[in-house]
This record gives C-alpha cells, sequence and structure tokens, in this order.
C-alpha cells in the first residue's frame, strides 16, 4: 500500500501519471482533437461558474447518494468508457472496476478496453457494471458482443454516437500508437524509463483489444486503432440503429455524444433512458462547445422526459456539484480516473474517487446544502452562468 495521503487534488496524480506511463498512451489519453480548443474549454468553462457561499446553515448529516438510470450510486458521478485503459495500467479495467465497485459508483467499459467484458465479471464476482457500445459494420459481431454484455452482468448499456469516424488526434499519429506499443528504438527508450508499467505488462496476458480480439471477423490490423476505426466502425449509423440496439439490449439504453438540442429532441423520443452531454472529452469535433456550456440549453427542452448527464472536463467535485446544479443527473469522469490508475493503479482509482467526493461534499455544504438531490441552479451565482 502506498501512502496516498499527499496527494490531494486530480491534477497531483495527472503529474505522477505522465511520469509512469508511457508516452503514446499518457499523450492518448491526455489530447483533443486538432486544435484542442473544446477539450481546453470543457475544463475552463467549469471555472467561469461561481458558486454562492451560505452561512449558519446546518451542515450536519449530508449526503451525496443518488440514482442513475434507477441505479443507486454514492455520488452522481461514474467512470466513463475509455479506450485502451488496459495501457494505462497493466489490467486497467479490472482495477478500476474494482475501485469502483468498493466505492459504489458505477463503471463502465469501453467496446476498445484491453481487459475484456468476461475478465471483468470473473475478477469482479460478477459485479454490475455498464458496457460502452460502438456500432461496427459487421451487424453479427455487434449482436453478439450484446449477448455478451448481458451474459456478464452488465446493467446499462452507452451506445456513442459521436464516433463513426475519429477526430484526427495529432499526438497519436506522431507517436504511432498501437496497442500493444511496436519495439521502434523511440518506445524502447521511452519505456526503459518505465519500469513499473513494463513489470506490470509483463505479469498479464491483457495486451490488446479484449472485447475483438477473436471475435472479429476481417479486422486486420487490431493493434493500430486508427485503422481498425477505419476499417470497422459505421459511417452510416441512424437512429434507426439505435433503434435496433435498443430491441436487441432491451434494458437500461444511455445515449453518449449529444450536443446539440435537436439531437436532444430525438434522444428523447427514441426511448432512451438517459443521454449524455459529451463531446467525447473534446477528441471528435475540435470547435464544438463545452459540455457544461451545452448542457443548461438541452436540460431546459428534454430535461422532463429523459434523464441528462454529461462528460467533459471535470477534474473535481466542484465541476460535478455545478454540473449537478445545472440540471446534469449524472456524470461521468474520464481523464481524471486514468490519471488515478496511471498514477497508482487501482488504489490511485479509488485517490481520485475520494478526492472527488470530498470535493463535491464540502461544497455543498458551502453552498448551504446537506442533500444533493436539493442542489439546483439557486447554488451559482447569476451571470455566471
Ligand atoms: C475512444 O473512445 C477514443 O476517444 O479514442
Amino acid at each position: 500500500m502506498s501512502d496516498l495521503s499527499k496527494i490531494t487534488s486530480i491534477e497531483d496524480l495527472r503529474v505522477i501519471a505522465k511520469r509512469r506511463v508511457p508516452k503514446m498512451f499518457y499523450d492518448y489519453a491526455d489530447s483533443g482533437a486538432w486544435t484542442e480548443g473544446t477539450y481546453r474549454a470543457n475544463e475552463s468553462d467549469f471555472q467561469k461558474i461561481k458558486l454562492r457561499q451560505r452561512v449558519a446553515v446546518n451542515m450536519e448529516g449530508r449526503s451525496t447518494r443518488t440514482t442513475m438510470v434507477g441505479q443507486e450510486t454514492a455520488m452522481p458521478v461514474a467512470i466513463a468508457p475509455t479506450g485502451l485503459t488496459g495501457m494505462q495500467h497493466a489490467d486497467g479495467e479490472i482495477l478500476g472496476a474494482r475501485a469502483a465497485k468498493a466505492f459504489g459508483i458505477p463503471f463502465t467499459l469501453s467496446t476498445m478496453s484491453i481487459c475484456s467484458l468476461e475478465d471483468i465479471a470473473a475478477n469482479t464476482d460478477r459485479h454490475p457494471f455498464w458496457f460502452q457500445l460502438y456500432v461496427m459494420k459487421d451487424r453479427d459481431f455487434i449482436e453478439r458482443l450484446i449477448e455478451r454484455a448481458k451474459a456478464a452482468n452488465v446493467t446499462a448499456l452507452q451506445l456513442t454516437l459521436d464516433l463513426q469516424i475519429l477526430g484526427q488526434r495529432h499526438k497519436d499519429i506522431k507517436n504511432g500508437l498501437t496497442a500493444p506499443p511496436k519495439p521502434t528504438i523511440r518506445n524502447l527508450i521511452d519505456l526503459a524509463t518505465k519500469p513499473r508499467w513494463c513489470m506490470g505488462m509483463l505479469g498479464t496476458k491483457r495486451r490488446t483489444f479484449g472485447n475483438i480480439a477473436g471475435h472479429a471477423k476481417g479486422v486486420k490490423d487490431l493493434s493500430s486503432l486508427s485503422s481498425w476505426t477505419a476499417e470497422q466502425f459505421d459511417p452510416a449509423l441512424s437512429w434507426a440503429d439505435v433503434e435496433w440496439i435498443k430491441k436487441l439490449w432491451g434494458g437500461k439504453l444511455i445515449l453518449k455524444g449529444i450536443m446539440d438540442v435537436e439531437d436532444a429532441r430525438l434522444a428523447a423520443s427514441s426511448g432512451a433512458d438517459a443521454l449524455i452531454v459529451s463531446n467525447h472529452g473534446g477528441r471528435q469535433l475540435d470547435g464544438a462547445p463545452s459540455s457544461i456550456a451545452a448542457l443548461p440549453a438541452i436540460v431546459e427542452a428534454v430535461g422532463s422526459e429523459i434523464e441528462v448527464w454529461m462528460d467533459g472536463g471535470i477534474r473535481s467535485g466542484q465541476d460535478v456539484l455545478k454540473a449537478r446544479a445545472l440540471g446534469a443527473r449524472g456524470t461521468m469522469i474520464g481523464r481524471s480516473f486514468l490519471y488515478g490508475l496511471g498514477a497508482y493503479g487501482q488504489e490511485g482509482v479509488t485517490r481520485a474517487l475520494q478526492i472527488i467526493h470530498k470535493e463535491l461534499d464540502i461544497t455543498m455544504a458551502f453552498c448551504g446544502r446537506t442533500n444533493i438531490d436539493e442542489v439546483d441552479s439557486s447554488i451559482l451565482l447569476p451571470g455566471t452562468f
């Protein structure tokens, strides 16, 4: 066990993750598309929103417990699906799922994970988790993947709608991103400075896309994310596919990647249980607004018909509180989770969750609220949101 008591912010974890994770995977997680303007705005727009400080309010008996799609969570935060998580740290998805289970929040496995659906089920005593789905051209594969998700005890499916094609991320191209990394001189020099990571990888068999390897036909170069996305992801994805997936799955369905009010209306009328206001962490359409800026209009348009959540830019519990105040029933953390994982494995994820929870709890109290379900926009300073 490491002593993580001096790790007091998500930024502390980021700095250590950057030291410990090979450059190509750190860069993959910590970058946006093109100019990275949207990626940066996701964080900086949270800072513009100001909180109303209230005093002499009884702060005893606080609770951050709530539900997301009717499922209990210790705070309105779930771990977001992130690709290649098992390359930030060996067996990263299993460690993330275990930390989330212990903390009492949902964990979401990505289609593009290293550990498979079956790995998560087997290594968490079949604890319920969520699965994120990309629609690929091979529809038989999708049908089998959904069956596998049901068998693994997945209790909500997140269908991502904003990645039919991949936004250009300059660093991934320059780094020659593959999983596992190719043994080039440049990679070997970098890996020589990451002994912990290398030891972890030597101790696991999970080093490529676990949900795909051995399951999908015709994937020629699995290791290269950009080539198999281009070959396999279906650029013709439409609302008819959403209907098809909804029937096939039959359980709680969450639509991820909604940034526009018109799309939000379509999402609400599709009968999905939740939508996630998300620009994919600024990794797809650079030039789109930040998620927190897009949230209020979507909540106003469809918030009475469907649960609205958001992701993008959450680096503290204060951000979670602000999103909740603006109508997001739930939030998702991607990078804040990955920094913890890359820095210290499962303990680092737990630390990230503790940090976010504490910030959320204390900020809520300073704003004069003791129950997360009582938080609304009246805790925010008018004119700042
Ligand atoms: C996958 O979800 C990615 O953003 O790379």
